[in-house]
């Protein structure tokens, strides 16, 4: 597996497998599959409700916990100082685990700024081994990561062929910190996995539209975590350290860059940052 040093050391997995909108009952067995088929990152988060699947399924595995790169992120309610602190000992119970390796701040709203300071004292007392942000723009994540002392591993944003944040990697990199990309796959928009650029060039090298679309993300040393339910996909998205994309692959893949959120929409966005305030509250 391709591993990438963090900005304190760590150690991680360059691709890993998400669990987003994987069901509680069935993310055990996802997981128990993205393990069997080489995966030794797994991205989870307090707001999927399925943190106890990963955890049954990491220990039932067998496979040295010390071998697997678990992620993990809070959510806003769990904001604030106290609340985060508690937090982090609820998501260490459900994974049953006594370390996480990247703790994340999933959103840049509420009282990330308590929040972040919760996830600092819990890195020295050794509960998590790095940690980072999510959904943090340019300008959040400079006012965040200036001011704190530990800076952050990661900033996992939506990251595609579609949408490359190539403007945020700049500022990212002032800070030492790796852009991790979530919804790789574009979660299937734009015809992703018929894409004719993508499939063109995959042609070229026996590979799929996502598999070249992912490809083109580790070139560009961006964290992956595809997700899957069915395990020859899983296969597949795995299946991507055996070619390797040229220059002039790289700048067409460029060109499909549309620099705005295909899924979620900008966190930027007053309506977004309404939405998330009437959730705080
Ligand atoms: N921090 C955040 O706010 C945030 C937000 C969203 C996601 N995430 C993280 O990022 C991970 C990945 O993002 P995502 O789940 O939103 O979307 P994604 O990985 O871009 O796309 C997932 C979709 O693609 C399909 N798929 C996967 N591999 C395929 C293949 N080789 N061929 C055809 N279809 C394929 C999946 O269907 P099947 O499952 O049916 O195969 C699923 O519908 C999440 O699981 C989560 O861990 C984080």
């Amino acid at each position: 597996m391709k591993e990438i040093k963090l900005n304190n050391g760590v150690m991680m997995p360059q691709i890993g497998y998400g669990v987003f909108q994987v069901e509680p009952a069935e993310c055990e067995r996802c997981v128990a599959d993205a393990l069997k088929v080489g995966y030794r990152m797994i991205d989870t988060a307090q707001a999927y409700f399925n943190e106890e699947g990963v955890g049954a399924a990491i220990r039932k595995s067998g496979i040295n916990r010390k071998e697997i790169f678990l992620v993990s992120k809070i959510w806003v309610s769990n904001y604030g100082y106290d609340k985060a602190k508690a937090s982090i000992d609820e998501s260490l119970r459900k994974l049953s685990t006594d370390y996480i390796d990247l703790m994340l701040l999933h959103q840049p709203f509420g009282d990330y700024y308590g929040a972040y300071r919760a996830m600092e004292d819990a890195y020295k007392e050794g509960k998590l081994r790095s940690v980072g942000v999510s959904n943090f723009y340019a300008d959040r994540f400079i006012d965040l990561a200036s001011n704190f002392e530990i800076k952050p591993a990661v900033n996992q944003m939506e990251t595609h062929v579609f949408c490359q944040q190539q403007e945020l990697s700049k500022y990212l990199k002032d800070f030492g910190t790796y852009l991790m990309a979530w919804g790789p796959l574009a979660e299937g928009r734009n015809n992703f996995f018929t894409h004719p650029v993508l499939t063109d060039i995959g042609k070229k090298y026996n590979k799929s539209a996502a598999q070249t679309a992912l490809r083109y993300l580790l070139q560009r040393d961006v964290i992956i975590i595809p997700k899957s339910t069915h395990a020859e996909r899983m296969q597949q998205n795995l299946d991507i350290l055996d070619f390797e994309l040229t220059g002039e692959d790289m700048d067409r893949i460029q060109q499909l860059d549309e620099k705005h959120s295909l899924i979620m929409g900008s966190h930027q966005d007053p309506e977004v940052v309404k939405w998330f305030m009437d959730f705080i509250k």
